[in-house]
């Protein structure tokens, strides 16, 4: 246990060194690249907090309704490294993707086929993705004292055919996953490309008609999806093209007595 409190101190504390030797070489006036001043433009607005009137939307769509759809939302150049981080990601890097604790792949098949892979810091990207969704805890914390204590993601590639079945991220009195989080990482897509989060809110009255009861989301670039994670069924529809996406899921601390247990 303390090995895995000494390593992820080491992580956080790399994360930051980065950061603070980057902004040291800024000081010192060092010959920039154009692919420096982006970065830096991107520490400036990941690191500082955060966007905080997104922040604020996100926080009030939450109260007023358990989710928060904010189209073209997360920051374009945050997007962009991370769009640019998937694409060029190795293909071995991404695992077919389990559900639950059940290992069975005929089930496997059935509920979701798309692949994945879990974001750590050791990546610009993920170190700068990261960092922006510690900031929207932090915030969410301090407005809705949801005492989110931890955040794990993963990218997530469909491709044509993929599909994620309807779904819930988690159970009452099971887990301790208590926000999901979805930004979508696909730029110009149509909606013929296929491939819409559905979202299915129960206090929202469906009729004979039109399904009202049904939320479709189309996974643009930027496009930001919170939502309370024992709350909400949701699916993902077959891609008509390659998706990509990250999702993530605030945690509460799982601690029992004394024993703190981050999860790994
Ligand atoms: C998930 C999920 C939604 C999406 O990974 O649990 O529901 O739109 N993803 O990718
Ligand atoms: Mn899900």
């Amino acid at each position: 246990m303390l090995f895995i409190w000494k390593a992820q101190a080491y992580i956080y504390a790399k994360c930051y060194y980065d950061l603070y030797s980057f902004l040291l070489n800024y000081q010192l006036n060092v010959n920039f690249t154009s692919q420096d001043r982006l970065s830096l433009s991107l520490a400036q607005t990941t690191y500082s907090g955060g966007d905080t009137s997104l922040f604020e939307s996100i926080s009030g769509d939450i109260v007023d309704k358990g989710y928060s759809i904010r189209p073209y939302a997360l920051p374009t150049n945050l997007t962009s490294l991370l769009s640019q981080h998937i694409i060029e990601l190795p293909t071995d890097e991404f695992k077919r993707a389990g559900i639950g604790r059940t290992k069975d792949h005929m089930i496997n098949d059935f509920i979701r086929t798309d692949a994945i892979s879990w974001i750590t810091d050791d990546s610009e990207a993920g170190c700068a993705w990261i960092n922006w969704a510690e900031s929207l805890q932090a915030y969410l914390n301090r407005r809705l004292f949801l005492g989110l204590f931890s955040f794990e993601s993963h990218f997530a590639h469909y491709a044509k055919g993929d599909f994620y079945k309807k779904h819930k991220d988690a159970f009452k009195g099971e887990g301790n996953r208590v926000l999901s989080v979805v930004v979508y990482l696909n730029p110009h897509w149509a909606s013929s490309d296929g491939g819409e989060l559905v979202i299915y809110d129960k206090n929202t009255p469906s009729s004979v008609v039109v399904d009202n009861s049904k939320i479709t989301v189309i996974p643009s670039f930027g496009t930001i999806v919170v939502f309370l994670s024992e709350e909400f069924p949701h699916e993902v529809l077959a891609a008509k093209r390659d998706r990509y996406s990250i999702a993530g899921w605030f945690r509460l601390n799982n601690s029992i007595a004394n024993n703190i247990d981050p999860p790994s």
